[in-house]
């Protein structure tokens, strides 16, 4: 099986390029921050303590999100793989990840990054923010908030899958489908090789 992640800071393209990916590979699309919004809307207690923490540009705790991927794993049968976006997002999460796939014969195949200037990011957010609704759109202390939780908490992991040889940086400036056409040239032999 395939297992991806889309990895990069907030505002860096990962949902939108997402859909190209799982459309293209014919992937499963588990994004962590969607399933989170989710739990928020139905407001279920997961929900509601999540949004303590989205709301101000925090993480939700480890163990919230890791327990909400591993249910949704165990669902998977029967699909080429899976593109994770926004997890993991922490080395603990990524340690998680791994064990969970470890415990199903199975591992991450590549951990694609975008890379775009934090300016163009903050731009991003501050548009999309128009019009999304997102409390954490909203305000540009919450999106700075955000961008620095990406820097000290998240990027790490890039570390991690780096030393296991599945790292693989993609600038991330651009038109859409330019940005797509290049994911999709790296993650190509990377599927084939499978
Ligand atoms: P999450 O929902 O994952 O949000 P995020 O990482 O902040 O990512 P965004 O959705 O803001 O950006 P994106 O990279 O997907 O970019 P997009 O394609 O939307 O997480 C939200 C919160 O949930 C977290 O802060 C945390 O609290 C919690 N959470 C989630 N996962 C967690 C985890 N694993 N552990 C703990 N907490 C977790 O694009 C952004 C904008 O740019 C859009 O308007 C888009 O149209 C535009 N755009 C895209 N590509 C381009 C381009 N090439 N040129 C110009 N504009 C573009």
């Amino acid at each position: 099986m395939i297992h991806l992640i889309l990895f990069g800071p907030p505002g860096v393209g990962k949902g939108t390029q997402s859909q190209r990916i799982i459309q293209h590979f014919d992937l499963l699309h588990i994004a962590s921050g969607d399933l989170l919004r989710i739990q928020i809307m139905n407001q279920s207690d997961l929900g509601i303590k999540a949004k303590l923490y989205m709301d101000k540009g925090e993480l939700v705790p480890d163990e919230i999100v890791i327990s909400m991927i591993e249910s949704i794993l165990s669902s998977l049968d029967g699909k080429n793989g899976v593109v994770f976006d926004g997890f993991p997002r922490t080395p603990p999460q990524a340690e998680a990840l791994d064990g969970l796939l470890k415990s199903r014969g199975e591992e991450i195949s590549a951990l694609v990054a975008l890379k775009v200037p934090k300016e163009e990011l903050v731009k991003r957010l501050e548009s999309r923010g128009l019009t999304s609704g997102r409390a954490d759109d909203s305000s540009i202390k919450t999106i700075e908030n955000r961008l620095k939780v990406y820097d000290n908490k998240t990027s790490p992991v890039i570390k991690h899958y780096s030393e296991q040889g599945k790292y693989h940086p993609v600038n991330g400036v651009g038109m859409i489908d330019d940005v797509s056409k290049r994911l999709i040239d790296i993650i190509e032999p990377i599927v084939e090789a499978i």
